[in-house]
């Protein structure tokens, strides 16, 4: 795996992160990170936390990762290739206002990326992903015709999800990352979160032979 801190990158294997690991009892994996605010933010909150940025984009990583406090790192990884070495690690799974090619992956039910989200997650892992307007708009989709896609193929992937929530501004401005700010004082202050969890292996082939698509009607309100 690629690790950054700053201007430097180095490999970490899979004996540095079980060394790292032993002072940990949980492991937020935040996908599509950006600047790493909200993975430095959870790292702060919880010190028993592990919080792990990862982003296509290095240049997005060098400011955030050289700031980073002693339990966060940042990896650059695409989405669709993660880390074999996180396999079965992550008891927290965030996608923070996805675009480009992790918002498409999502929308499209992309193979690699589902497998990679699924493969990630330990068996219970909480998943949160927040979609907004914008980059659903640039994607040729509505908020809540998007997310009726994106829970579907989450759920064929093995997550659990739970109806969406519409996050308007309290809510984004109570989110620390650096678009759910961008969002809360912009001129459309709206998200849909979907989360749930991630269901043990025996239950992935009854999703793939397809129970019936829950709708967005039952969006609830924070
Ligand atoms: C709109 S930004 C959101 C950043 C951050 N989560 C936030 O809420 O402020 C989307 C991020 O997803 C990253 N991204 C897009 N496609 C990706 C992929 N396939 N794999 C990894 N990161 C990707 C981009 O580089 C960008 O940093």
């Amino acid at each position: 795996m690629e690790r950054i801190h700053g201007k430097q990158t180095f490999q970490l294997d899979a004996a540095d992160l079980e060394r790292l690991l032993i002072n940990y009892d949980e492991m937020l994996i935040d996908i599509g990170t950006g600047d790493g605010r909200f993975v430095r933010e959870m790292a702060q909150e919880r010190k028993t936390r592990l919080a792990i940025g990862i982003d296509a984009c290095r240049e997005n990583l060098r400011e955030g990762s050289r700031r980073a406090p002693a339990n966060a790192i940042f990896l650059i990884a695409r989405a669709e290739q993660l880390p074999h070495e996180l396999y079965g690690l992550a008891t927290h799974l965030t996608i923070n206002f996805p675009w480009g090619s992790l918002l498409w992956g999502l929308l499209d039910g992309n193979t690699a990326l589902l497998q990679s989200l699924a493969a990630i997650a330990r068996p219970g892992a909480r998943l949160e992903v927040r979609l907004n307007p914008s980059a659903l708009a640039v994607a040729g989709r509505a908020l809540d015709e998007g997310a009726i896609l994106v829970r579907r193929n989450l759920r064929d992937a093995g997550f659990a999800i739970e109806p969406p929530v519409e996050l308007k501004t309290h809510a984004l401005r109570a989110c620390p990352t650096t678009w759910a700010r961008k969002l809360a004082f912009g001129r459309e202050p709206r998200a849909l979160l979907l989360a749930g969890t991630r269901m043990a292996a025996a239950a992935d082939g009854m999703l793939a032979r397809g129970a019936a698509v829950p709708s967005a009607a039952g969006i609830q309100h924070q």
